[in-house]
């Protein structure tokens, strides 16, 4: 049975309408389809693993309110281990506005609520089943003190950290994430946290160096439809993309990372793991939605033989 994987990170409601346009300042226009689902990047990150069959455990903390119960349930459904879900009295659940345009493409405001409340103490309340797990997961829609304190942790007991450096954070401190095992950035993120331009893979791969040389093992660039960048100390290897009709890219991301952390976890190979998670969350733009475009391993399977199958080789 492969290790477990811990995410320390967010969890929202996304409030996700369909619109033909966005409206202009002053003016009120009729949107087609509105769907309320379970997300926030930590939990679709969390769900896109356990959907996989990984064993999956949550460091979170959701509000009092209605919000909360949908997300508490959505975990158990999903079978993620909830004993580190603390709810905040008086507060909040952290909620996402969503605007989905008909390229599938997505503008997001996020409150983060609850989440705003994830301290470091809730880190070293967890420590004792931390310890025991493969990974931890981390992105930033949690305070920042609490993702530096999770990444010391993380290297003061030999457990390997992933951090995805999103949404973009201009107060995200290099000198505090170095010893993350895995950073992985998109294009926008990569530019803000090194300063350098990112609209090329070779630029990719100079600002990949700058935090290689900082100390971080592993960087991973997602490259969106062009695939993703893999650089380490002695490699670089673009990891191609698998072309599909974008219906919603909201929580595309997540997918990429929930499935990398459980093939990751289960293999060892990096290789193998990017070559599926690029697959996973191009299968999930397929389908609208953030947690439920998230295939099952079953499903998973058959899109695989799909899009790899003996008449495409
Ligand atoms: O990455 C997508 C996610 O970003 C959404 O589920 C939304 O909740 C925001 O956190
Ligand atoms: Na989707």
């Amino acid at each position: 049975m492969p290790g477990k994987i811990a995410v320390v990170g967010s969890n929202m409601v996304d409030l996700i309408t369909y619109v033909t346009r966005m409206p202009d300042k002053g003016e009120t226009i009729e949107a087609p389809t509105f769907r309320i689902g379970c997300g926030g990047k930590g939990a679709n990150q969390a769900v896109a693993a356990a959907r996989l069959g990984a064993d999956v455990m949550m460091v979170t903390k959701v509000g009092d309110d209605i919000f909360a119960d949908n997300t508490l349930r959505n975990f158990a459904d999903a079978g993620i281990d909830t004993r580190h879900v603390a709810t905040v009295p008086g507060m909040p659940s952290g909620v996402a506005p969503i605007f989905v345009e008909p390229s599938g493409e997505n503008s997001i405001l996020i409150i983060k609520g609850a989440n705003a409340d994830l301290k470091p103490a809730d880190v070293n309340r967890a420590a004792e089943d931390l310890k025991r797990c493969a990974l931890i997961v981390l992105q930033l829609e949690v305070p920042l003190e609490t993702v530096y304190h999770t990444i010391a942790f993380g290297a003061r007991h030999g457990i390997p950290t992933l951090l995805n450096t999103a949404p973009a954070q201009p107060d995200l401190a290099l000198d505090r994430i170095t010893e993350a095992t895995y950073l992985v950035p998109n294009e926008s993120e990569l530019a803000l946290l090194t300063g350098l331009p990112v609209t090329t893979a070779d630029e990719a791969e100079a600002a990949a160096r700058v935090l290689i040389a900082k100390g971080i093992q592993t960087v991973i660039v997602t490259l969106g439809a062009k695939g993703a960048l893999l650089v380490t100390g002695s490699e670089v290897r673009l990891i191609d993309a698998v072309a599909v009709t974008p219906v919603d890219t909201t929580g595309a991301g997540d997918a990429f990372i929930g499935s990398f952390a459980r093939y990751l976890v289960e293999s060892g190979d990096l290789d193998q793991a990017l070559r599926m998670a690029v697959r996973y969350a191009a299968d999930s733009i397929t389908r609208p939605g953030t947690q439920t475009s998230y295939a099952t391993a079953e499903a998973f399977a058959d899109t695989l033989a799909r899009m790899d199958g003996p008449a495409s080789r």
